[in-house]
């Protein structure tokens, strides 16, 4: 009957690292272009290690989770090992979300990605996991296309 397991459902209760970070490094948003909510990272970073991350959302409890489990993840490794970190990693190690919602860990991760590419573009970094990083993907579907309905 239950949708979420246990460890979602905790997360969800008892979310990490929710916030903003003091005096951010790094900040990246991201929009969801399934249902529209919206992601808020903000990264410290030291000798390139990430030594800090949280999240703000207007997303759901899943992205909620999610976003927890995420920064959990990031914390400690470097910007090239967390670029690695997919919504995939994240689901896993959530044991999964209802198929519906899946859509919500991406948020996470590409809120982290668009840190990551603030971080990079303020220092001047080129990092080889943001190669094909397009900031703008998704996040500007509504002024970025031609709409025929008024
Ligand atoms: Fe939007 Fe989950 S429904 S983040």
């Amino acid at each position: 009957m239950a949708m979420y397991n246990d460890k979602v459902m905790d997360l969800f209760m008892n979310p990490h690292n929710v916030g903003e970070v003091e005096n951010a490094d790094a900040i990246g948003t991201y929009g969801s272009p399934v249902c529209g909510d919206m992601m808020q990272i903000t990264l410290k970073v030291e000798d390139g290690v990430i030594t800090d991350a949280k999240f703000k959302t207007f997303g759901c409890g899943s992205a909620i989770a999610s976003s927890s489990m995420a920064t959990e993840m990031i914390i400690g490794k470097t910007l090239e090992e967390a670029l690695k970190v997919t919504n995939k990693d994240v689901l896993d190690a959530l044991g999964g979300l209802p198929g519906p919602k899946i859509h919500c860990s991406v948020l996470s991760a590409q809120a982290i990605k668009a840190a990551i590419y603030d971080y990079a573009q303020k220092n001047g970094l080129e990092l080889e996991g943001l190669k094909d990083y397009d900031p703008n993907a998704d996040e500007d579907d509504h002024h970025g296309e031609a709409k025929d309905e008024e």
